[in-house]
């Protein structure tokens, strides 16, 4: 069948608690389904994947993407979240118990990336090399459009004063080289091009001071360089995740989407709709 409308459904923030959670993988299943059957190209899942960095959990969503038939390099894409890469108590314990060196923990950062861009490297690169995956661009030639999926690893290891929570994000300037050489700038001229990164491009503030200070802990500290390259690309969305609410907003002509939490709002998604032209819609649902 032609589908002349690219349909694409975006999740986040899963945090998936492991196996006992039944209520969760209920959920999991029923939304999984309505993707199937509601006739979805494509799955976007941008990160937050487990609650606490353990892989059990990455392995239950890819069980659960197997049952439905989605777990293929067309079918779903997925980027990790800081909950995926940190677990904040184990950070803490060690670094009180042993006070390591900051290239040791950059180190195991590292390995704990590589690790998840292998498990899920069917869903990224498509390959078995994909253990330094970041940044991917991941282009999808369906009948009416080429979509183009850049994504960025924004998720930045845990350091007791400059990222205290493990939530803060910042883009390396080795992806941003990467994403900025000609060759793939070329490569994404006849497509339509949406950026995925797990953390915001909004600073979410309020009046409160104790939530101002969250907020500085939450944010993308090079924020300004992720809106630069999105423009050079000629993006016209990027999906993210991170704040679990589910928002859209626009900068400088490129609309922004935050997925929400499929934690706290299992029935809701954001789908899109993109047409031939490069026109496209998006929209806020709950499931029935
Ligand atoms: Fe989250
Ligand atoms: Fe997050």
């Amino acid at each position: 069948m032609i589908t002349e409308i690219v349909k694409i459904a975006h999740i986040s923030d899963l945090h998936i608690l492991g196996k006992l959670d039944r209520r969760q993988l209920g959920d999991l299943d029923r939304l999984l389904a309505h993707f199937n059957t509601a006739g979805f190209d494509h799955l976007v899942i941008s990160g937050d994947i487990s609650n606490s960095a353990d892989p059990g959990d990455w392995r239950i969503l890819r069980d659960k993407l197997e049952s439905h038939g989605l777990f293929h390099w067309d079918k779903t894409t997925v980027i990790a979240g800081n909950h995926d890469l940190i677990n904040l108590e184990e950070e803490m314990r060690f670094y009180n118990a042993l006070n390591p060196l900051p290239m040791v923990r950059k180190k195991a950062f590292q390995r704990k990336l590589s690790a998840f861009c292998t498990f899920f490297h069917e869903l990224i690169t498509g390959d078995e090399q994909g253990n330094n995956a970041f940044p991917f661009v991941k282009i999808i030639k369906y009948p009416s459009v080429n979509i183009a999926f850049v994504a960025l690893n924004t998720v930045h290891p845990w350091y007791p004063a400059d990222n205290p929570l493990g939530a803060r994000g910042f883009i390396s300037s080795g992806q941003l080289r990467a994403l900025s050489l000609e060759s793939v700038l070329s490569s994404l001229r006849e497509c339509f091009v949406i950026g995925l990164c797990h953390h915001a491009f909004k600073v979410y503030g309020t009046d409160s001071l104790i939530d101002q200070a969250f907020d500085w802990t939450m944010e993308l500290k090079n924020r300004e360089e992720l809106l630069a390259l999105m423009k050079t690309m000629h993006a016209k969305l990027v999906l993210h995740g991170h704040f679990h609410r589910f928002q859209s907003y626009t900068v400088d002509g490129i609309t922004f989407i935050n997925g929400g939490s499929f934690r706290y709002d299992p029935k809701r998604y954001s789908r899109m709709e993109i047409k031939e032209s490069g026109s496209w819609t998006q929209n806020f649902f709950v499931i029935p």
